[in-house]
């Protein structure tokens, strides 16, 4: 069973985790005001690997006895200078992500929970990819220069998602 520290510590990253989709579906919402279908396909799909990474924990907290509870949530930013400026927020706030996942395995560590810590080793390695992505993308930006947004926005439009099972339950 998950002790009450983890637990609560596990439905705050739940809200990080759906607030972090709510804040991608802001950037897609902003692209695609903008006529870049490309760069607001690829935030849609940003969207939808959080809403996976949420439920994965939602999903986790009931296999180990505990309940995971859906909060308030602050209002995601809705405007942005341009491409980069959207992406270089995302990287910011991947860096904040990794830092609370890293919290969540020092909670774990405290608390003894080897299970958890297992579990958490996932989220750990995706957080390289998310800031690798994040990065990968600006450096993208920074060589197309302004001219070559439309080269870098049809790149984009090829992203895809497959969803795994993120665990008992449904995406
Ligand atoms: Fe769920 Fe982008 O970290």
């Amino acid at each position: 069973m998950i002790s009450k520290k983890l637990e609560e510590a596990v439905n705050a990253q739940i809200q990080a985790e759906m607030y972090s989709a709510n804040l991608y579906l802001s950037m897609s919402a902003y692209f695609r005001s903008k006529g870049l279908d490309g760069f607001a396909h690829w935030m849609y799909i940003q969207y939808q690997e959080e809403m996976f990474h949420a439920m994965k924990f939602f999903n986790y907290l009931f296999s180990r006895g505990g309940r995971a509870e859906i909060r308030e949530m602050e209002k995601p930013a809705t405007d942005f200078d341009s491409p980069r400026d959207v992406y270089e927020k995302a990287l910011k706030h991947e860096q904040l992500v990794t830092s609370l996942i890293n919290n969540l395995h020092e909670i774990a560590i405290e608390e003894n929970d080897y299970a958890f810590q297992a579990f958490n080793q996932w989220y750990i390695d995706e957080q390289v990819e998310e800031e690798e992505s994040a990065q990968g993308i600006i450096d993208k930006l920074d060589l197309a220069g302004e001219g070559g947004i439309y080269w870098v926005d049809k790149e984009l439009a090829a992203r895809t998602f497959t969803p795994t099972n993120p665990g008992e339950g449904e995406v």
